[in-house]
């Protein structure tokens, strides 16, 4: 369900009407709800919005054909860069495409063009998708998330053609375009029964990325840079590699995650030890479990104790 906080904000922009205000809360509301695993309520409350700015004249987040609808989703994120806990040298990169992203005129005038099509690579968990929504929410654009899997089809010929038609779209529609696990058709072909299938359809991608002129950011993800071909990383403008959050990263996060549920103070040695060797996103977790216990159990905030505890179920997850 919405928060507390949207349903009032929506309710406040509603009496105050402020209907650029209210369709933004609405499709964070449906951003909420997708998160939440709610993606079919998350469509029809888009689908709401859509339908009425459509009536009214004013911007519609772009839907795609009905051929592509199942393999592309679109969202609004509303991840801010402040979220993102990264080393200080990969927050550079990332702020050196929203910085280009931002100055591409000027760079033009100079005969430069802005870095845009960017493969991040690095295990699970460690902020490659949520990236990728930081940079549409900088760069005030819509994100489509192409779900690569679901691209490739038995005949090339069909695939080609689907292909095509992202393309195409990625000229007309400036966005953030997200191949997600990317490895799906770029991973270990050797495994594969039908290796030059495969082959052909990586390499038919390759060259819609490297021929693409249009002024869309690009965004490849993969957890298996390994498998990766090294032809693949040549197209990219920039490749960004993510690792497991180190251990000043991880205090971060977990300050960041526990906010308003930080104790006055935290046993840092004990609960960066059990954090050891966790992803962002499984420390993310931990932390929202600990909260949750402290709710139930009627405390105003998060004790050490519980944290190690629940950052040491994860760990144990993890290493199964
Ligand atoms: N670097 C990070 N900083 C802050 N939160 C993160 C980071 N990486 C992951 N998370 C948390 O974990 C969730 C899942 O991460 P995600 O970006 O989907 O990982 P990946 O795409 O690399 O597998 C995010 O939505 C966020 O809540
Ligand atoms: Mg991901």
């Amino acid at each position: 369900m919405a928060t507390a906080d949207q349903l009032k904000a929506l309710i406040r922009s509603h009496l105050s009407d402020n209907d650029e205000r209210f369709y933004t809360l609405a499709l964070q509301v449906a951003a909420h709800e997708a998160q939440q695993g709610h993606g079919a309520l998350a469509h029809e409350i888009r689908e709401i919005v859509d339908k009425s700015r459509r009536a009214r004249g004013g911007n519609v987040l772009l839907k795609f054909p009905q051929e592509l609808a199942g393999m592309v989703i679109s969202e609004n994120p509303t991840t801010p860069l402040s979220a993102l806990v990264l080393s200080e040298k990969l927050k550079e990169r990332v702020n050196r495409i929203i910085q280009e992203y931002r100055e591409q005129e000027r760079l033009k005038s100079h005969g430069l063009s802005n870095r845009r099509k960017v493969l991040l690579a690095g295990p699970p968990g460690t902020g490659k998708t949520m990236t990728a929504r930081v940079l549409a929410h900088e760069l005030r654009l819509p994100l489509y998330t192409i779900q690569v899997d679901k691209l490739v089809t038995k005949f090339m010929g069909e695939t080609s053609a689907k292909l095509r038609q992202i393309f195409d779209r990625i000229r007309e529609e400036v966005g953030v375009y997200l191949f997600d696990e990317f490895d799906a058709i770029g991973g270990d072909r050797s495994l594969d029964n039908d290796v030059g299938e495969m082959r052909r359809v990586l390499n038919a991608l390759l060259q819609f990325i490297e021929q693409d002129v249009s002024e869309s950011v690009i965004v490849g993800a993969t957890n298996n840079p390994i498998l990766l071909d090294k032809a693949l990383f040549r197209r990219f403008d920039d490749v960004l590699t993510f690792s497991l959050p180190e251990v000043d990263a991880r205090r971060r996060l977990i300050e960041n995650v526990l906010n308003g549920f930080k104790g006055r103070t935290v046993a840092w040695k004990a609960v960066l030890k059990a954090s050891e060797s966790l992803s962002h996103a499984e420390i993310d977790h931990a932390c929202r479990d600990a909260i949750k216990l402290s709710i139930l159990a009627h405390r105003k905030t998060v004790d050490s104790a519980t944290l190690t505890k629940t950052l040491e179920e994860r760990s144990h997850t993890h290493r199964r």
